[in-house]
């Protein structure tokens, strides 16, 4: 069976998309096209604070999904992530290789391709670099990539950034549920937070309208930010409908994750998104999934649950155990 790098690799010359990448019919973009006219929600955080709260609590609650603006990380910040990545992902596939993960044995940081553990399963277009960015004590610089030489710095700038916007979106996500702003946090793990970067790069596809980059799923994070490079392909789900991502130049894109779902008894709901690819051009993108340490206990937070009125809604549970039953597809 080819790998994904044999063939995205071999210079284009791949004309015809093998099997394990064609998607059964029902899953094909060409069958479950994105709904016409409607659009995500975009807020700006430079409004006022009592407007952030009811905007962007009430697109998480509807959507689980927002496009935020003025979000206070410098478009130059964000140009520099975008070249050290492309930097990274235009060595050679041998020098790339020098990285790769072995995610069957636990080593889930480094450069790979999602691991397909039932023949049944498709291959998804993508590959990718993986590795966290916080907290320091689990931070490990040595596995990053080495080129460019500006990887780390830029990585490590923009990483700082992104810690001071989940706080922002936390307090109003907590403020939105009539709750102190830290609570979501302090409920993450406070300071012990984590931050884990993915690179996602999805080259050219010989019928992208077969295949999928990413297969529908929520992310099992607390929120997901996210930064694409200029060509389209998220597509988020809404009311039974795909709608597609339109990126705003200089935006950042926010998923709510399934542990903001839980905290929230609900009241969030994480959202179910996929990616397209695309015939000529090269997709990227830039995640940083915000995720509690792992022997951290999350469950519906007591202040939103009372008896009969509202019950909760999911177990309680370490996110280890609900990271091993999600990545088993075992029933949480
Ligand atoms: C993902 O959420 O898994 C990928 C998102 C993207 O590439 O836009
Ligand atoms: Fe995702």
């Amino acid at each position: 069976m080819e790998s994904f790098q044999d063939l995205a690799y071999n210079g284009g010359t791949t004309q015809q998309l093998p099997p394990q990448f064609i998607r059964p019919s029902h899953e094909r973009p060409e069958n479950t096209k994105a709904i016409e006219g409607v659009t995500v929600p975009v807020v700006s955080l430079s409004q006022p604070h009592e407007l952030l709260v009811d905007q962007v609590s009430k697109a998480c609650m509807e959507w689980g999904f927002v496009m935020v603006t003025n979000h206070g990380i410098s478009a130059t910040l964000i140009q520099r992530l975008k070249e050290v990545g492309e930097g990274f992902f235009a060595l050679p596939l041998k020098a790339k290789q020098a990285y790769a993960n072995d995610a069957a044995n636990g080593k889930f940081e480094g450069y790979g391709t999602k691991m397909i553990k039932n023949p049944d399963e498709k291959t998804e277009w993508l590959d990718y670099f993986f590795h966290l960015a916080a907290p320091p004590a689990k931070v490990n610089p040595q596995i990053w990539p080495k080129h460019p030489p500006s990887y780390r710095e830029v990585t490590e700038e923009y990483n700082k950034e992104i810690l001071k916007l989940t706080d922002k979106i936390l307090e109003l996500l907590s403020e939105g549920l009539g709750l102190e702003p830290n609570t979501l946090k302090s409920s993450l793990g406070g300071e012990d937070i984590e931050a884990e970067m993915k690179i996602n790069h999805y080259p050219p596809c010989p019928q992208p309208e077969l295949a999928l980059g990413v297969e529908p799923h929520t992310d099992m994070c607390a929120l997901t930010l996210l930064v694409p490079n200029g060509v389209a392909g998220l597509q988020v789900w809404k009311d039974g409908n795909w709608v597609a991502v339109d990126c705003l130049p200089g935006a950042i894109l926010v998923h709510v994750g399934d542990q903001i779902e839980v905290l929230s008894n609900g009241k969030y709901t994480g959202v179910l998104h996929r990616t397209l690819v695309n015939k000529e051009r090269t997709r990227m993108s830039w995640a940083v999934f915000i995720a509690p340490p792992h022997d951290k206990v999350i469950g519906p937070l007591p202040q939103l649950v009372d008896g009969d009125q509202n019950p909760p809604k999911y177990s309680t549970k370490t996110f280890a155990d609900y990271r091993y039953r999600k990545i088993n597809k075992l029933p949480q």
